[in-house]
């Protein structure tokens, strides 16, 4: 028996952290943060145990705790007071987002993404405008290239209200293109586009739409989210959105598509982010509770598995948690 290689010496207490590939830093997570226009008070949300809506005045305050903890970026989603078939409250002057923003970045160091869709600010629920809302077609047409100019008018006006980088989610063609085109000529070139390069159609967003408020009315989102069985469409879809401009690539979700995260990580140089989604979030916790999993130790061991896979950032439900264990 030939023991001359024993992997074994390297995991012993003093020499593991010298021989560990990775680590987990708060520096490298985001914190999702809901804002509601609809409610003056703060609105736990029930699939996603620890998170909550709040109304905009309350925002700078809960910014204040996620910052406590270490993490030092936030993703703002909002809930518009009102949806119509067009989604206009999403580049209002004063909708939920911009005013969120703008007192946070002026009463707090944090930095501040902005995700740009229309899926929470329309009546229908899709992530961009439809051929016929009344027709209620589950084989229903999203209409990219109109949609374009709408998501150049969001970005412009969130990046007017002070957000430091823009999150593109909505899956159109030339979405990123657009939103560059639309930063640039109002003078916001120096605003980074994190673009959901490879956003996959997946049933891991569960509990995100309902805090969210943006389940489809009718119909899904399989005609503009890439398809789960697809990983080298993923690189043509990265591809694409590096042409266009994008500064850093995400992958959505995370866990499931780790092949896909390291697949970009190793043909391209730019920053990869992955988003541990929703329902990754919601999983580990129902399980904790019926006492199945030890919740910290999973959580953790998923961000470091995401970190391992080739992710910089991971945006996270877990990353106040995960920032004060660390
Ligand atoms: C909006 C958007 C979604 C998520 C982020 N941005 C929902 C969707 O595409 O249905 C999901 C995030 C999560 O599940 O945590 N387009």
């Amino acid at each position: 028996m030939d023991l001359t290689h024993r992997p074994r010496r390297l995991r012993r207490d003093g020499v593991r952290s010298l021989v560990s590939e990775v680590d987990l830093s708060a520096s490298d997570l985001i914190a999702p943060l809901f804002v509601d226009a609809t409610t003056d008070e703060r609105q736990p949300i029930e699939s996603m145990p620890g998170h909550e809506r709040v109304p905009v005045d309350e925002a700078v305050a809960r910014v204040e705790e996620i910052r406590e903890t270490g993490v030092e970026a936030v993703i703002v989603f909002g809930i518009p007071e009102s949806k119509d078939d067009r989604g206009s409250r999403a580049w209002a002057e004063d909708g939920v987002v911009q005013r969120a923003v703008r007192a946070i970045t002026a009463e707090t160091d944090a930095y501040v993404i902005t995700d740009v869709c229309l899926c929470e600010y329309t009546d229908h629920g899709h992530c961009g405008l439809i051929e016929d809302a009344a027709a209620e077609s589950p084989d229903l047409t999203v209409r990219n290239d109109e949609t374009l100019d709408l998501l150049g008018k969001i970005a412009a006006s969130h990046a007017e209200a002070g957000a430091e980088m823009i999150a593109p989610s909505g899956m159109m063609d030339g979405m990123v293109g657009a939103i560059r085109e639309r930063l640039d000529a109002d003078g916001f070139t120096d605003v980074p586009i994190m673009s959901y390069a490879a956003k996959y159609e997946s049933a891991f967003y569960g509990p995100f739409r309902d805090a969210a408020d943006g389940a489809p009315a009718f119909g899904d989102r399989r005609h503009y989210q890439m398809d789960p069985a697809n990983a080298r469409e993923a690189m043509r879809e990265v591809e694409l959105d590096v042409e266009q401009g994008a500064d850093v690539l995400m992958v959505k979700p995370a866990l499931p598509y780790l092949d896909v995260v390291s697949a970009i990580r190793r043909e391209y140089d730019h920053p990869v982010a992955a988003y541990n989604v929703s329902g990754e979030y919601a999983m580990l916790h129902a399980a904790a509770e019926k006492g199945w999993l030890d919740l910290e130790g999973a959580a953790y061991e998923s961000l470091l598995s995401i970190k391992r896979a080739g992710a910089d950032l991971i945006l996270t439900y877990f990353a106040e948690d995960i920032a004060d264990r660390l």
